[in-house]
């Protein structure tokens, strides 16, 4: 009886170490992003886009502005992580590299229509900057994350 217990109690002691390790394991993935400056850039535009949806509220178009500029004029990778992401993509690259020319330019509409301070219009095109990250990941966030961090 008290044998049973024992197991059971150490069974249990397992159980909640080999949880306890997967979620560690699956905490440094992201810890290797920030590694890699893409996926820093990444975190950034992330907030501008957050700066953005807050502005809208506010309707503070100049911070729409700000921060569509800024995500117009996001930071590139450094060279060599430039080259590595090339290699990645191979023959995708092409499509790649439109897929972020998109969220420049929705961006840059963003920010002249702001000055236009109409609400609706600005709305459509914030949700139009949205789909453009949207396709981007959808089409290369899985396949990236696997050939760099080894994880899917
Ligand atoms: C040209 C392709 C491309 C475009 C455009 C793009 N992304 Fe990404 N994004 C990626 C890839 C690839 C990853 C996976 C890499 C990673 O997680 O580090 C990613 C990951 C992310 C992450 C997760 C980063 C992390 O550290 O976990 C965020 C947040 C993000 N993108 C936000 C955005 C936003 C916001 C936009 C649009 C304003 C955008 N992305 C546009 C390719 C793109």
């Amino acid at each position: 009886m008290n044998m049973t217990y024992r197991n059971y109690f150490l069974k249990m002691i397992a159980i909640v170490t080999v949880t306890l390790m997967t979620n560690l394991g699956a905490q440094s993935p992201s810890d290797e992003n920030r590694q890699m400056e893409f996926s820093k850039i990444m975190q950034q535009l992330s907030k501008d886009m957050q700066a953005i949806t807050d502005a809208i509220s506010r309707e503070d178009w100049q911070r729409v502005k700000k921060s569509a500029h800024k995500i117009a004029h996001h930071a590139k990778p450094p060279v060599t992580e430039k080259q590595k992401i090339i290699s990645f993509a191979g023959e995708r690259f092409s499509i790649f590299k439109r897929s972020d020319q998109k969220t420049h330019l929705t961006a840059i509409e963003l920010e002249q229509i702001a000055s236009e301070k109409n609400v609706s219009l600005v709305i459509d095109t914030f949700a139009k900057l949205q789909k453009t990250c949207q396709g981007c990941h959808q089409e290369f966030r899985k396949p990236f994350k696997k050939h760099f961090y080894g994880k899917e």
